[in-house]
């Protein structure tokens, strides 16, 4: 599906479910038995109803707006500091790589933070999530599901060491408020359950943001009259950051099974059939964008399904864009001579866009 309109009632549509352990167990079967696969289609990501209500009940007012608002502080203390060390790095005309000084290991800290994994013990997880999102990959390959393996085999190891060190020491954090938290009780979840809980914050919340944070900076610089016009209008940081959700969504696609026999937009379709939401199509729709190509911040125009839509609907949107808003507003003033060095490095692979490698400089 790749209208927007398609994709929004394939994502919020009743006749649409995700693919589940049972559609994983007849369709892939070669999943079967890997950590990887039991993580995947035990989680948020692959359950319905109310499976998914029961483990998403435990994060969501973790992450509310207000909480998340708390953190602005944090955000702007943590950006700050990361935008220094870019600044040392790129001093007398340097190349300095900005998704690995700054675009990554900002979301790292940030979820790190409120799940509560120490400083020292975050950039060793962040190696081993970035194995763990091979499972986002919509064919998966023997090495996706290899790394796949390797990488949530790493993060329930140090997930259940961690539930654990907080059950007897609580403190004020994700890792905590499952470990102890009433809503756990009232749920029932299993110690393996809650360990996947974290795996599954970690992992979705790091990658994703550092894609968004990376391909933002990237749209800007790449075209100099939306930089310029940003530095001279700064309140226009929220409206840019939607514009690159749009025009370079991390997150592209996703897939849904149909419950049912039922249609979407006006394609029949049999009960049990896969059908992918093309979120980064749906973005250049010329039915809901003017000059869908352009990339052009403070459209009217500008919604975006790059959080998804629906019950899955992402439920670190609020962190994800204060961490946008903050570090856009703090380039502008701190960096404002950034300027483009070099061809980028984009991730292999379908399922996340996003760099590897961002050349920039500062302008004489
Ligand atoms: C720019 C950053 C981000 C993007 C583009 C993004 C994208 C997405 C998308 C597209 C989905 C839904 C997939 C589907 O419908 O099949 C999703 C779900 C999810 N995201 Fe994010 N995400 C981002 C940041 C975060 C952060 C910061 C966190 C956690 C701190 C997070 C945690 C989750 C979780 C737990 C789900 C599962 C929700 C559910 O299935 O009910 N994400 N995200």
């Amino acid at each position: 599906m790749t209208t927007f309109a398609g994709c929004q009632a394939v994502l919020t549509g009743p006749d649409f479910l995700v693919p589940d352990r049972e559609w994983c167990e007849r369709r892939i079967p070669e999943g079967i038995g890997r950590p990887a696969a039991d993580f995947f289609y035990s989680s948020m990501l692959a359950t319905n109803h109310d499976a998914h209500d029961r483990l998403r009940r435990l994060v969501v007012r973790e992450l509310s707006a207000r909480r998340v608002a708390a953190l602005r502080a944090r955000v702007e203390e943590l950006g700050a500091e990361l935008l220094d060390a870019f600044a040392e790095a790129a001093a007398g005309g340097a190349v300095a790589d900005f998704h690995e000084l700054v675009a990554l290991p900002l979301p790292v800290a940030m979820v790190g933070e409120l799940i509560g994994v120490p400083r020292a013990d975050q950039q060793g997880l962040s190696l081993l999530g970035d194995d763990a999102v091979r499972l986002l990959e919509p064919v998966r390959t023997p090495e996706d599901w290899a790394r796949a393996d390797r990488g949530v085999g790493g993060l329930r190891t140090y997930f259940a060491g961690l539930l654990h060190e907080r059950r007897s020491r609580p403190a004020d954090d994700l890792a905590s408020a499952l470990a102890v938290g009433p809503l756990t009780d009232s749920a029932g979840l299993t110690d393996d359950e809650l360990v996947d809980v974290l795996v599954l914050m970690f992992a979705a919340g790091f990658e994703t943001t550092a894609a968004m944070l990376g391909m933002a900076v990237h749209a800007l610089l790449s075209h100099p009259e939306q930089w310029a016009l940003l530095r001279r209008r700064p309140e226009l940081v929220p409206a840019a950051l939607e514009e690159s959700l749009r025009w370079d969504a991390p997150v592209p696609m996703t897939e849904r099974i149909t419950a049912r026999a039922t249609e979407v937009a006006g394609v029949p379709l049999p009960a049990g059939a896969s059908v992918i939401a093309v979120m980064a199509a749906a973005h250049r729709d010329p039915e809901v964008f003017a000059d869908p190509d352009a990339f052009t911040i403070g459209r009217p125009d500008g919604r975006v399904l790059s959080f998804s839509a629906g019950a899955h609907y992402c439920v670190g949107t609020a962190l994800a864009r204060l961490e946008g808003v903050v570090l856009l507003r703090q380039l502008l003033h701190r960096l404002p001579r950034l300027t483009p060095s070099g061809p980028p490095t984009r991730r292999t692979g379908d399922g996340l866009r996003g760099f590897t490698r961002l050349p920039l400089a500062l302008a004489g």
